[in-house]
C-alpha cells in the first residue's frame, strides 16, 4: 500500500499566528516523520510525506493513497485535532487513528469526563471556568474538597502545569485560575480533586475488542511520589526524574482495574487502533481517569507509548506496524467488499 503521513512539524508553530509558543511540543519533528517511515517500509509499504492542510490536499491529488498514518495535531481551536481527518473524511480517504468525534471530544477534557461519568468511569469531581467570578461560586459551593488541581480543559504536554497547580487554599486557587485565564485568553480551565497516588499511563491498541499494549507507571530517582505530578520540566527532561517502569508494579487486582478503566474509556469515546490513557490513584486505593490522548505522541525513545512498547519488547517499526495493521483490520471490517490488502501484503504488516 502506499500510505501517507499527515503532520504539523514543530516548526510551524514559530510562523502560525496566534498558536500560544508551548503548543510547540505538541507538534512533531521531522526526526519522528522518518521514524515512521522507516516503520511504514519495515511493514512493506511506501511511505508519501503529505504534511499539513492545503499542502496536504494538494499532494494528495497529485499522488493518491490507500491510508493515510495520520499524527497531525492540527493549528487551531478546540477541534484542531480533527482538521485533517475531517479533511480525509471528506475526500473519502481511511487514517489511522480515532475520527474527528473522539479527537475532538477528547481535545476538551471536561467534557470528555463529562461523557465518561455517563458511562459509570471513575474521574475525579471536578468544576470549569472561564472567569474569576466562577471561582467564588465554586469555593462557596463547597462542593470540591482540596487540595484541587487547576490545568487548561483544552491543551495538552502538562502545558499550563506548573509547580502551583496542585493548591490547597481558596486563595491558591484564585490565583492559580487567574494566571492560567490571563496565559491562555478564551481557554476554559478545569479544577479537579487532585489524586494522590500512584500515576499510570495504558497504551490500548486495537478496535473492538483492543489489548492493552503496557502498563508503564515510574519510580522517581528524588523524593517521594507522594504529591509528585508531571510539570513540562519533567515531560522534557524525565530521564532526569523518573525511570520508566512497563508493566507497572501493581498487584493483580490494581492491574485489573487500571486495564478495565482504560478499554472502558477506548470503547467509551469509540476510539480506534491506538490511545494512551493517563490515570492516578485516587485517595479510596481505586484508578480514577485523569485524561485519554487519542494522538499519542510517536517519539522514538521520547513519548510513553513508544518507550512503553519498547520495555514491551516491541520495537519502533513494529508498533508502528501493529498500529497500521489495527486500521487495516478495522477498515477491511468496515468495507469487507473493497479490501485493503492482498493476503500477501497482510502477512508483511
Ligand atoms: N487531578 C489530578 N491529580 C493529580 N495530578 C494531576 C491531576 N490532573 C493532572 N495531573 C498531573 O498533571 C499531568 C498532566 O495532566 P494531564 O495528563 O491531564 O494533561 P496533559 O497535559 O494533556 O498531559 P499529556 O502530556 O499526557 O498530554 C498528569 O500527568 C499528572 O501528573
Ligand atoms: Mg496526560
Amino acid at each position: 500500500m502506499r500510505i501517507g503521513i499527515t503532520y504539523n512539524l514543530s516548526t510551524e508553530v514559530a510562523t502560525a499566528e496566534g498558536i500560544p509558543s508551548d503548543r510547540a511540543d505538541e507538534f512533531d519533528s521531522l526526526e519522528t516523520v522518518r521514524n515512521i517511515e522507516k516503520g511504514i517500509i519495515a511493514a512493506g509499504h511506501e511511505p508519501v510525506r503529505l504534511g499539513f492542510g492545503l499542502d496536504a490536499i494538494a499532494r494528495l491529488k497529485r499522488q493518491p493513497v490507500d491510508l493515510v498514518f495520520n499524527i497531525a495535531e492540527g493549528l487551531y481551536g478546540r477541534a484542531r485535532e480533527s482538521q485533517m481527518p475531517a479533511i480525509l473524511d471528506m475526500m473519502g480517504i481511511p487514517y489511522t487513528f480515532s475520527d474527528t468525534l473522539a479527537l475532538s471530544l477528547a481535545l476538551d477534557k471536561t467534557m470528555t469526563k463529562q461523557v465518561l461519568m455517563q458511562h459509570g468511569i471513575n474521574t475525579p469531581a471536578f468544576w470549569s471556568v472561564d472567569n474569576p467570578v466562577q471561582v467564588e461560586t465554586i469555593i462557596q459551593s463547597g462542593t470540591l474538597k482540596y487540595p484541587l488541581f487547576v490545568k487548561p480543559s483544552c491543551e495538552g504536554s502538562s502545558m499550563g502545569i506548573n509547580d502551583n497547580s496542585r493548591v490547597a487554599c481558596d486563595d491558591e486557587l484564585r490565583n492559580q485560575v487567574g494566571e492560567l485565564l490571563a496565559a491562555y485568553p478564551g481557554s476554559s480551565i478545569l479544577i479537579e480533586e487532585f489524586l494522590p497516588g500512584r500515576e499510570v499511563t495504558v497504551g490500548v491498541i486495537g478496535n473492538r475488542e483492543p489489548e492493552v499494549l503496557g502498563v508503564m507507571s515510574f519510580k522517581l530517582l528524588n523524593g517521594t511520589e507522594k504529591d509528585f505530578f508531571y510539570t513540562p520540566e519533567i515531560k522534557h527532561h524525565w530521564e532526569k526524574y523518573i525511570v520508566p517502569e512497563c508493566p507497572a508494579d501493581l498487584t493483580a487486582d490494581e492491574y485489573q482495574k487500571v486495564r478495565n478503566l482504560a478499554v472502558g474509556v477506548f470503547k467509551a469515546l469509540h476510539c480506534r487502533d491506538c490511545a494512551r490513557i493517563d490515570m492516578r490513584f485516587d485517595a479510596n486505593g481505586e484508578p480514577s481517569f485523569m485524561e485519554i490522548n487519542p494522538l499519542a505522541g510517536l517519539a522514538k525513545g521520547k513519548s510513553d507509548i513508544p518507550v512503553m512498547a519498547e520495555l514491551m519488547g516491541l520495537s519502533y517499526e513494529d508498533l508502528i506496524g501493529r498500529i497500521i495493521q489495527a486500521a487495516v483490520e478495522r477498515i477491511d471490517a468496515e468495507r469487507p467488499e473493497t479490501t485493503m490488502v492482498t493476503e500477501a501484503q497482510r502477512a508483511t504488516v
